[in-house]
């Protein structure tokens, strides 16, 4: 981590509801809950896998559980290397600039490079696959050529300068030029490449027809409630139905019926708002909304692309009040609402325009995870909001899963059917182990008549889920990230990456105390840094009730705590993390459906002194399989505050295992496998992010040469990249 902003660790919740209720709903019983839920959930996922309905026909093979995680685990280490167990190998494929067209020159990665929307753009994150059989058609079987669909989040950048991108490391200051602010527009959204194994080898097609990518000026619809409203009108859509662009997208999901969805993370910081603009607006409820997604008047742009020039694709990225009208078709002042969705793409056909899916509500989005799909049930996705102090959600669609449409003819029409129309429910976490999903309904009546915020209708519910969550009193978490779904059982694993606001005696409104779900507060020394709060995070999992995926209560536990694995087993290292699984940082987490192996991913800056980014494999237990545990902390006036939370069964050597660390200050993410489970793809992200502007000229300076260092493309320049990891006896990965 540099000593720069980090645009990663937003905070704009202050909010005055606590992080968790202090008014308990009436105790259910945890232990009755658990069993009832245990027979029907279980019954009716079983019935749903056996028509083969997951994951758009991927089969759950079973690898009994004594074969799986039989490699050594690897050290934790600062190597400039990607480091993989005996008996692997990790190859890199695709990284930044690589050419996505025949006509597309080689990336010489010297700062000259142009045409980057015919190339693999930066910071590739959340990833999924999209098989093809040998005549090109889309396969859920194939296992030798697909589509790779991966997220381009952001840029390693200081001082609004992506300074790889530029030659002499780019201009700093205001105005930014055109050709510097064209090439990083374009490196942002997303990517498809095509990929195939051609004897024994796998490596991208340059001259695929799938390639293509979408970036932050691609035309893109507005699906859902929020359609058309008010809220979404601007000088691009006087009708409020498009918007350009997606931006700074993060985790990924694949939808049963075979689409990606990608979620668009922290997109707030992109955009500018002058000194005045709170008046401008006249203080009316639009200011409420913009602070309350982390843009204060006179907030200075991550980039300054709104200094770009005077055409509108760079006038875009200032959210000012600058027109005239009175609905803002003449403007960008409500540019910041067509931001913040999960949107979904149809990976194998370019052509159809991407839909953002409103009804999932808009936040700071993470992974969308499905529930196992159930015949004859709603589908439900769980998803998080990355921002300290923000909460999980859960969207549970009005129409009832029909297993023929695993199979769609347009993937983008079976969208419509399933995420355009839906209840949305935040989380609450009792201390009890129980929680609630609050529906975030205009018809609730603590939303429609919420004082801090006047809601006008569903699509501003929608527009605006932040404050609807707000409203209903949902439990602030520990920055949400990905959200698994395990396929075995259908329990919900979410990571919980850290939280530097936690504080036993809260200074601020944007401080929290422990709480049951996020019940740590400790310092870890980083060399001589005290890092205080939740610095090293926790993976929370949580089981439905009785009703599946519409269920309204669940109960939850804590899977593991991170922690280095000499820290205090009484407070800390609460889940006896041992040096071949310690870790710090949860991000990714993603469940293999071929081995049912839960792979977690970090993305961490607080162990980094020991360790560089890592990947571990696990074979999680379940809800319930630990035990409460109550820790005390000593307030400022000497009384005690008393934490109950629920620490799952600790990991054991074959439960829980490293199995890969990455190059210098990067971190892994994003995952996905061919469906034979024998080649997995990741993505090292921001190699060498530590590195300084000034130092562009002297390759010696970076902190990291990765992939270059590895044999893969021209220039020292570190580059994000996509690895493939096979095992050299030709096995399943992670077995
Ligand atoms: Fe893009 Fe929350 O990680
Ligand atoms: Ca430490
Ligand atoms: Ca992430
Ligand atoms: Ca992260």
């Amino acid at each position: 981590m540099t000593d720069q902003i980090d645009f990663n660790d937003e905070n704009s919740n202050t909010s005055a509801n606590p992080s968790f209720d202090s008014v308990l709903q009436a105790r259910l019983s945890r232990r009755g809950l658990l069993r009832g839920s245990v027979g029907s959930v279980g019954t009716a996922m079983l019935g749903g896998l056996g028509v083969a309905a997951c994951g758009g026909g991927d089969v759950v093979a079973a690898v009994p559980a004594a074969t799986l995680l039989g490699f050594s685990a690897v050290a934790k280490s600062l190597a400039d290397v990607v480091t993989v167990p005996a008996g692997y190998t990790a190859s890199v494929i695709y990284a930044l600039g690589d050419p996505l067209t025949a006509s597309t020159p080689a990336y010489k990665n010297d700062g000259t490079d142009t045409d980057f929307e015919n190339r693999a753009g930066d910071h590739h994150d959340g990833m999924e696959w999209f098989g093809l059989d040998a005549s090109g058609k889309p396969s859920t079987s194939a296992t030798e050529r697909g589509l790779l669909a991966m997220n381009h989040e952001a840029t390693t950048d200081e001082t609004r300068s992506s300074f790889f991108l530029h030659a002499n490391g780019g201009t700093a200051t205001l105005p930014r030029p055109a050709v510097e602010v064209d090439k990083e527009i374009a490196i942002h959204g997303i990517s498809v490449v095509e990929v195939k194994k051609t004897s024994g080898k796998w490596a991208t097609v340059q001259s695929s027809a799938f390639n293509f990518r979408l970036t932050c000026l691609s035309d893109i619809e507005i699906a859902g409630p929020a359609r058309g409203n008010a809220l979404l009108v601007t000088k691009y859509s006087t009708n409020g139905t498009r918007t350009r662009g997606t931006l700074n997208n993060c985790g990924t999901g694949k939808t049963p019926w075979g689409s990606f969805l990608t979620g668009e993370e922290n997109w707030a910081g992109y955009f500018f708002r002058s000194a005045t603009d709170d008046t401008a607006h006249n203080n009316d409820k639009s200011v409420t909304a913009l602070k309350r997604y982390g843009r204060n008047q006179g907030a200075a742009s991550r980039h300054g692309w709104e200094t770009g020039g005077s055409a509108d694709k760079y006038l875009r990225w200032n959210n000012s009040k600058t027109g005239i009208s009175s609905d803002g078709s003449d403007d960008y002042r409500n540019e910041l609402n067509t931001m913040g969705y999960i949107v979904e793409v149809d990976a194998y056909d370019k052509t159809r325009t991407a839909k953002k899916r409103t009804a999932m509500g808009r936040y700071a989005h993470e992974s969308a995870s499905f529930g196992v799909p159930v015949v004859g049930k709603p589908l439900a996705v769980y998803m998080g909001d990355d921002a300290r102090n923000e909460y999980i959600y859960k969207f549970v669609s009005t129409a009832n899963w029909d297993a023929t449409d695993a199979s769609p003819i347009s993937a983008m029409a079976t969208g419509d059917k399933y995420l355009d129309s839906g209840k949305l429910y935040v989380a609450r976490y009792n201390n009890d182990g129980t929680g609630l999903w609050l529906e975030l309904s205009i018809s609730n009546a603590t939303i429609a008549g919420y004082t801090g915020y006047a809601f006008a209708s569903q699509a501003d519910v929608c527009v605006n889920a932040r404050i609807a969550a707000d409203a209903v009193g949902a439990t602030k978490m520990d920055r949400p990230e990905w959200c698994g779904v395990n396929p075995a059982n259908g329990e919900i694993y979410f990571t919980l990456t850290n939280n530097s606001n936690r504080r036993v005696d809260p200074a601020s409104s944007s401080q929290l105390a422990p709480d049951s779900a996020n019940p740590r507060f400790y310092t870890d020394m980083k060399g001589t840094t005290t890092q205080s709060g939740n610095p090293n995070g926790h993976i929370l999992r949580m089981k439905e009730g009785a009703a599946g995926s519409a269920a309204t209560s669940f109960t939850w536990d804590v899977y593991a705590f991170g922690a280095q694995s000499d820290a205090d087993a009484t407070k800390v290292n609460l889940s006896n993390l041992t040096v071949d699984q310690d870790f710090s940082s949860p991000d990714g987490l993603v469940f293999s459906p071929y081995t049912g192996i839960m792979w977690i991913q970090t993305d961490d800056g607080a162990y980094t002194d020991v360790t560089n980014c890592m990947m571990l494999a696990a074979q999680p237990g379940q809800v319930g399989d630990g035990g409460k545990k109550t820790l005390s902390y000593t307030k400022a006036d000497n009384s005690t505050l008393s934490v109950d939370t629920y620490v799952g069964k600790a990991p054991t050597a074959n439960t829980l295992k490293r199995f890969l660390v990455g190059p210098k200050d990067c971190e892994i993410t994003g995952l996905c496998e061919s469906p034979d489970g024998k080649a997995m793809f990741i993505n090292i992200q921001h190699p060498g992010e530590g590195t300084r502007m000034a130092d562009i000229a002297d390759p010696t300076k970076y902190t990291s040469q990765w992939p270059s260092n590895a044999g893969y493309g021209a220039g020292q320049r570190p580059r994000t990249a996509t690895i493939v990891i096979t095992k050299n006896d030709g096995g399943k990965i992670g077995t």
